[in-house]
């Protein structure tokens, strides 16, 4: 867990999010035990901006690696942040509905839940 925060963290530090001032990190553990990191990348078109856990995805498929055994996530305000609706489908693309996933605020780690809690009845066909 320290290592995934730690590696968020940094992530988290180089966010691009001008606009909405929030900047978000976040990092996946294979079962392999290596680590992949992201930020999100807002857009002045805002909708075209991403999440962090978007672009940790886009680095563990970039590496050649699908299976995320462990999930964490990484806000800049007290409370706990949440992946939000999208990222909780793609995160359910290479992880299953119990791995974990660790939400945290600025000071660390808050809350630990399963990706099946996040996202019950994942679509898949
Ligand atoms: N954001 C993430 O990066 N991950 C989440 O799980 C929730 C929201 C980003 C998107 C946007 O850049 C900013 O946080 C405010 O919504």
């Amino acid at each position: 867990m320290k290592d995934l925060l730690k590696a968020a963290r940094t992530a988290q530090k180089r966010a691009y999010a001008p606009y909405s001032k929030f900047k978000v990190g976040a990092a996946l553990r294979t079962a392999e035990g290596a680590i992949y990191a992201g930020c999100n990348v807002e857009n002045a078109a805002y909708p075209q901006g991403w999440c962090a856990e978007t672009s940790a995805i886009a680095a563990l498929i970039g590496d050649g690696k699908k299976k995320i055994a462990e999930i964490l996530v990484i806000g800049p305000g007290p409370k706990m942040i949440t992946p939000c609706g999208g990222c909780r489908q793609k995160l359910a693309e290479f992880a299953g509905g119990s791995t974990p996933v660790h939400l945290c605020g600025a000071k660390g780690l808050i809350k630990t839940v399963t990706l099946g809690e996040l996202l019950p009845l994942a679509f898949d066909f």
